[in-house]
């Protein structure tokens, strides 16, 4: 069985009161269960508080983004050295909004990957296509390049998510069946680069996931669990996402 994720993307979101109020309602009704993991991806200045208030849970508080350099001057840049230092389990790498925003690279993917294994972080590879080129027909091909980073990395602990772009924040989530077809092409992408260690590499789905429609995603095969952005904010529906990963094993 692979481990199902429900993972808490909040972005550029919540003030520190905010953030603590959620990790008070999380912590009081959040009962781990083997085979899922709740991950939680604050903006860097919650991380301390976040990683103490959610510390007896077995939640895994991930970064949203570093940089490969363990140290040095890059003003504004964080560190996986200090990811890690803080507590950090993960970090997100390649998340759309970094390459859309960020002039996020594959150069600088491969070197990212690189630093969160030497840092020992698990690192979320984010992948998905514009709806610009799922409509001229190249899905396929875009997220095959996007994987193709992880030909030139070496080999490590990976989570992959797959996330449409034209899913993310939108409220128009990708179908059944187009879920069904690019998490099948991942995974078989997967096991030609790493063969049998690539079968089980867990594969999420994020893009307009929220308690409504989480149930039919995670009987999707090749699908387990979730990178999650706006259902995550609140901590009432983040643990309803959790309930439905364990139920779904
Ligand atoms: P969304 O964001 O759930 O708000 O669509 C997902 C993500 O960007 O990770």
């Amino acid at each position: 069985m692979t481990t199902k994720w429900v993972i808490a993307n909040w972005k550029m979101n919540h003030l520190r009161a905010e953030a603590s109020a959620f990790c008070e309602a999380f912590r009081a009704d959040y009962k781990a269960r083997p085979g899922v993991e709740a991950g939680i991806a604050p903006s860097f200045p919650l991380l301390p508080g976040v990683i103490s208030q959610t510390e007896t849970t077995g939640a895994k508080v991930f970064g949203q983004n570093a940089h490969w350099e363990p140290k040095g001057a890059f003003t504004g840049a964080v560190s996986m050295a200090q990811l890690k230092d803080a507590g950090c389990h993960g970090v997100i790498l390649g998340h759309s909004e970094r390459r859309q925003f960020f002039n996020e690279t594959d150069d600088s993917l491969v070197k990212k990957l690189q630093a969160a294994w030497e840092f020992d972080l698990l690192p979320v590879l984010c992948i998905g296509e514009t709806l610009t080129q799922r409509d001229a027909g190249f899905t396929l091909d875009v997220l095959r390049q996007q994987l193709s980073v992880l030909e030139r990395t070496g080999h490590g602990p990976l989570v992959v998510a797959y996330e449409p772009v034209w899913a993310i924040g939108t409220g128009r989530r990708a179908d059944a069946t187009q879920i069904e077809e690019v998490h099948a092409f991942i995974r078989e992408d997967l096991w030609l680069t790493f063969g049998d260690a690539g079968r089980e590499i867990p594969i999420l789905y994020g893009g307009s996931v929220t308690p409504d429609n989480f149930e039919e995603i995670l009987r999707i095969p090749h699908v387990a669990g979730g990178l999650v952005g706006g259902a995550s904010l609140e901590a009432g529906k983040f643990l309803r996402l959790l309930k439905q990963a364990q139920e779904s094993n």
